[in-house]
């Protein structure tokens, strides 16, 4: 039998599926506080719900799971979280209640982010979101991108109006098995442009707080570009899972990519991983040519030298700006090159996100500082 490992124990409990909702443990967040060592493995069950059908059995079903890939010689501890605090629940703003939070019923919010704008953040984000939908995750996409939303031009739903339903919550707009909301369907552009700092904060939080996600295994977030106030109390409003950055190759985008690490590192945020976009030309004609116009290997430097993972290295193609235009989302087109690449993003996102979650200790308090 082999020596269990952080990543081949995570393996294993993939295979305890919760029978309700027909999803494994892992993929749930509900294994927390993970510790391997030599013939043994530590961790806590956390359940957002402790009258869940499965809770009883759970534990003995991952003790089994383990026994089976790695003998029972495994010394297995196992401890229920009986203070099952959901990730956004139990919010305070300076130490006082603030209320319902965005994330009841969301595993994982996770923000996209850029350094600058133009270099892909938008079509990053759309694409995510609808490879994690392929991938068969429940997935919504916030465009909280007030200065600039694109969300809707991105998924062709320019003319949407969301609805409102009889307990006075937003319904978000369902396309490419997404659901969308931007704060373009919502605010008037002409007005937005001049607002200020708390008043693009508080839209958000409320935004975000009255929308009827349902069950979301992802909510990923376009952020507006740029590193400053209020990028960084967007941040703090929402409770994070972590963060992807994207960046173009050329040093000046690197820079800026390197500030976005540090606001998420300032907020305790993880970095999930880096993107690099527009990383390369390949002519259509001549399609195994790669001409690396703005460099080449940045990206892969700086995710070495923070220590992240490099996501990707999506190239520059006509088909992703003609896609983005049209409304149809890259990934749309399943042969295309390029999707191919977003799927392996995705891919590469899940399991960073599953890791982080497997060493998060299970109760924590998500701690909002008030804006500026
Ligand atoms: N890899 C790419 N190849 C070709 N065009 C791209 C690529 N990535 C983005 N674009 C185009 O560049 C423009 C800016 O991208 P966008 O995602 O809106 O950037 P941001 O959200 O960072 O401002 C859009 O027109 C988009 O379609
Ligand atoms: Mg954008």
């Amino acid at each position: 039998m082999s020596q269990p490992t952080f990543s081949s124990v995570l393996d294993a409990l993939r295979c305890v599926v919760d029978p309700v909702s027909g999803k494994d443990l892992v993929r749930l967040g509900w294994i927390r506080a993970l510790q391997v060592a030599e013939g043994s493995v530590r961790f806590t069950l956390w359940l957002d719900d402790p009258t869940h059908v499965f809770a009883a059995e759970a534990p003995e079903a991952c003790r089994q799971a383990l026994a089976d890939v790695f003998g029972t010689a495994l010394s297995v501890e196992v401890s229920a979280d009986s203070e099952m605090i959901g990730l956004g629940a139990d919010l305070s703003i300076d130490g006082q209640d603030a209320g319902a939070a965005p994330g009841d019923g969301i595993t994982n919010i996770i923000a996209v982010a850029s350094g600058k704008g133009g270099v892909g953040k938008s079509t990053v984000a759309s694409n995510l979101a609808v490879s994690l939908a392929q991938q068969g995750y429940d997935v919504g996409l916030v465009d909280v991108d007030i200065y600039g939303p694109s969300v809707p031009t991105m998924f062709g739903v320019e003319a949407a109006k969301p609805r409102v339903n009889e307990h006075r919550r937003i319904l978000p707009v369902e396309k490419y098995g997404v659901k969308l909301l931007s704060m373009g369907f919502l605010v008037d552009q002409g007005k937005a442009v001049i607002w200020r700092g708390p008043m693009v904060t508080s839209a958000v939080r409320q935004f975000l707080g009255d929308t009827e996600w349902g069950k979301l295994d992802f909510l990923i977030m376009d952020l507006p570009p740029g590193t400053g106030d209020i990028q960084l109390t967007i941040v703090q409003t929402v409770p994070l899972n972590g963060a992807v950055i994207v960046s173009t190759p050329q040093r000046v985008a690197l820079a800026d990519a390197r500030k976005g690490v540090a606001m998420f590192e300032q907020v305790n945020v993880p970095v999930l991983g880096i993107v690099e976009n527009m990383a390369y030309f390949s002519p259509p004609e001549l399609p195994e040519k790669k001409y690396y116009l703005f460099g080449e290997g940045g990206a892969r430097a700086l995710a070495q030298e923070l220590d992240v993972p490099l996501l990707g290295e999506l190239p520059l193609v006509q088909a992703i700006r003609e896609n983005a235009d049209d409304g149809t989302p890259i990934v749309t087109d399943t042969e295309s090159e390029t999707g191919k690449v977003f799927a392996q993003i995705s891919e590469g996102l899940v399991r960073s996100v599953e890791e982080r979650n497997a060493v998060r200790p299970a109760t924590q308090k998500v701690d909002i500082l008030r804006g500026n």
